[in-house]
């Protein structure tokens, strides 16, 4: 499955990205995480040394209507997304991030792995994208969950992650969906943990050798 994350901080996925599971997923093939950032498409741009324009070109501009922040411009945006969907083969949706989109489930993330062959997520930032994006690119919101973050950075992350993991072949067999109903409790060495004169013991149950009750004990436990 191949990710396409538009962003103006692509230092913000770095290290994410290449640890772990992620990392290892990359590697093998099963994801290609691709990054673009729309100010690669802003004019001749930054890119040519020009003395006379100060700094770089701008990705973002003063909202109509008045009020404070800026918004993101839309044609940096829609060429990135562009330079993309040349890219891409076999079918993809575009997610656009927003605290007010529709909430991100792991409903959402096993839709998308089965639907999809690749995603275009664009992250926001500042006080938002100018809605004639979403309009044009006929692109779904998401959020994932009710707080206000400062970019949709942590949100694509969030996205690509557990979408990520319901591709074949990305989680090994001992990391695998069906293994995990939800996160029940978990415990290893010692038996006994001692912190500060005091003994924490592991639950019975889980040193019983009884397979059938500890899969029970652990469903009742576990949340999803
Ligand atoms: Cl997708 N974006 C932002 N900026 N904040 C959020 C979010 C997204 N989801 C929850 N909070």
């Amino acid at each position: 499955m191949d990710f396409y994350v538009i962003t103006l901080f692509p230092e913000a996925l770095g290290s994410y990205i290449s640890s772990s599971i992620i990392g290892r997923a990359q590697k093998s093939g099963r994801i290609r995480i691709h990054i673009i950032n729309p100010r690669d498409f802003v004019r001749d741009a930054h890119k040519i040394a020009d003395l006379s324009r100060r700094g770089r070109a701008e990705v973002d501009d003063k909202p109509f209507g008045g009020g404070p922040g800026m918004v993101l411009q839309a044609l940096p945006i829609l060429k990135a997304v562009e330079s993309a969907q040349k890219r891409i083969r076999g079918r993809s949706t575009i997610i656009i991030f927003s605290p007010s989109g529709a909430q991100f489930a792991q409903k959402t993330a096993r839709n998308l792995a089965k639907h999809y062959d690749a995603l275009i997520l664009i992250c926001g930032r500042y006080e938002g994208i100018d809605a004639r994006v979403r309009k044009i690119l006929k692109a779904k919101e998401v959020s994932i969950g009710p707080y206000v973050l400062t970019g949709g950075e942590l949100a694509a992350l969030a996205v690509l992650d557990v979408t990520a993991r319901h591709v074949a072949g990305v989680l090994g067999k001992s990391e695998s969906l069906e293994e995990h109903h939800g996160s029940h409790p978990v415990y290893t060495r010692p038996e006994i943990l001692e912190w500060k004169s005091k003994k924490y013991r592991v639950p019975k149950i889980l040193m019983s050798g009884d397979h059938a009750a500890i899969a029970a004990w652990r469903k009742r436990k576990g949340s999803l």
